[in-house]
């Protein structure tokens, strides 16, 4: 998509203009928590404020270390010298993104205000927000084939909440504002909205969409809904659309850590069909990377694919994972066994996903960097030494649905 005037990304025509509060929605996810801990770690002058449900795949045990580092708990540990500002530069905000008073007030800077914390921070406790990046949604396929009205409701009403208060907010700024050039909406979509492929071929940014899944369909809604507002407002939308993310902190309901989770435990690795389903595995730091590349110099009103470049059928992948294992003094002793099942997706189940990814290596000099084998030791090494991880983002919910997709 592009328009006339409100093309460049202010960020990248004066670099002042960098944002400095921005919410996120969707935090305690996966790659929403490893995103805040990347962009905490590699900028000072920013802060960052994490509104998220805390759904069964939210988990505040995700962002422990950043919450100790740069969060309210910061403040309880004794500076080292006596003119040491502790490093407040994170807030958590328990919440639904669907709560348009909630939303309102985090955009006004109201919210922080009553409750007089942001004392301290660098623009004197206001923290009004300059930007959002959504990454909230409800995001398993399987789930939103059980039910697809949470993926209706946070997927495209949350998205369609934080659309119409930027926009409120944006446009009738309150004293706290910084600097209205430099606001930004980034919505995380994904690769699934282009539908499936068959053994040949890449989506670029300009393919239609055509969902084929209730979650996939949510997420093409919410896409369209961003695009939608840039035309009809011109609000400063920035997009992308990755391919499937793997690394430390992701729930143990998706294929890898699934897998990685069963071998540990002496379960069946579950293997839907033959296994022949194609998937381009990008690592989430190499996402994060691109994430943030998109939103301080990506164009306003442009749509970025951001994939792996490292496609692999759902069977090499099990089969991988079992070589790496094997090959770990700690866990060569497991005999992990897979196990083809009915596919519980049937027709829904995409084939294969791929994409071109010239427009963001070649405007924004992005690569992945992480090969797919590394990537995937170092996601195993992860797992193994955060077992107390994986106990604790498990709850009777997660064995309960367990039950019902595996029976
Ligand atoms: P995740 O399921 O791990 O995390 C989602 C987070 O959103 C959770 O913390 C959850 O508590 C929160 N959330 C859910 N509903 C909410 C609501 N109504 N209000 C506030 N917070 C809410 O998801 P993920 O894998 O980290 O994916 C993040 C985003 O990236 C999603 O938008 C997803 O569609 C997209 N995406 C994911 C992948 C992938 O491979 N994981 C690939 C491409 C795009
Ligand atoms: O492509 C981007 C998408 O990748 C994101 O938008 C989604 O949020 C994310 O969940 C992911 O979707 P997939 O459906 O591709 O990921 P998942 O890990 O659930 O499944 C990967 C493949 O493995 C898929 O072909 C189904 C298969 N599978 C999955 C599970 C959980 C199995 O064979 N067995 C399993 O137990």
């Amino acid at each position: 998509m592009k328009r006339k005037n409100l093309t460049l990304n202010p960020y990248r025509s004066n670099p002042e203009n960098c944002p400095k509060t921005i919410l996120t929605t969707g935090g305690a996810g996966f790659i929403g928590s490893n995103f805040i801990r990347y962009e905490l770690e590699n900028y000072d002058d920013i802060t960052i404020i994490n509104l998220d449900k805390l759904t069964y795949a939210g988990n505040l045990e995700n962002l422990k270390d950043v919450e100790q580092k740069y969060g309210l708990s910061s403040l309880n540990q004794k500076p080292k010298t006596r003119d040491l500002k502790p490093n407040l530069r994170y807030f958590f905000v328990k919440g639904d993104i669907c709560d348009r008073k909630l939303v309102d007030s985090l955009l006004s800077g109201e919210y922080f205000k009553k409750k007089g914390v942001g004392k301290g921070t660098h623009d004197a406790g206001h923290l009004t927000l300059d930007a959002v990046i959504n990454f909230a949604a409800e995001s398993h396929v399987d789930r939103s084939i059980l039910d697809a009205s949470p993926f209706i409701d946070t997927n495209i009403k949350g998205t369609q909440t934080l659309l119409e208060a930027a926009k409120t907010h944006w446009q009738n700024p309150g004293p706290g504002t910084r600097n209205l050039v430099s606001n930004i909406f980034l919505h995380i979509s994904t690769d699934e909205v282009y539908g499936s492929l068959g053994k040949t071929g890449e989506f670029t940014e300009n393919s239609p969409l055509q969902p084929n899944s209730p979650y996939s369909a949510s997420k093409a809604g919410a896409d369209l809904l961003c695009r939608s507002y840039y035309y009809a407002y011109n609000l400063p939308v920035i997009i992308t659309r990755s391919s499937n993310n793997y690394g430390p902190y992701q729930f143990p309901e998706k294929l890898i850590p699934l897998i990685i989770k069963n071998a540990l435990e002496h379960k069946e690795l579950p293997v839907y069909g033959e296994g022949l389903n194609i998937r381009d595995w990008l690592y989430v730091k190499d996402n994060c990377r691109a994430i943030d590349l998109v939103f301080r110099k990506g164009d306003i009103g442009e749509v970025y694919n951001i994939g792996g470049e490292n496609e692999i059928e759902n069977i090499k992948v099990v089969k991988l994972i079992c070589k790496i294992l094997k090959a770990n003094s700690k866990t060569q002793n497991l005999k992990p066994k897979t196990k083809l099942i009915a596919d519980p997706r049937g027709k829904a189940h995409d084939f294969r996903y791929a994409l071109d990814c010239s427009k963001i290596k070649k405007n924004l000099k992005w690569k992945p960097n992480c090969v797919f084998k590394e990537g995937l030791k170092n996601t195993i090494d992860w797992y193994l030494n955060n077992q107390d991880w994986i106990k604790k983002v498990i709850t009777g919910e997660y064995k309960q649905y367990y039950k019902k997709l595996y029976k």
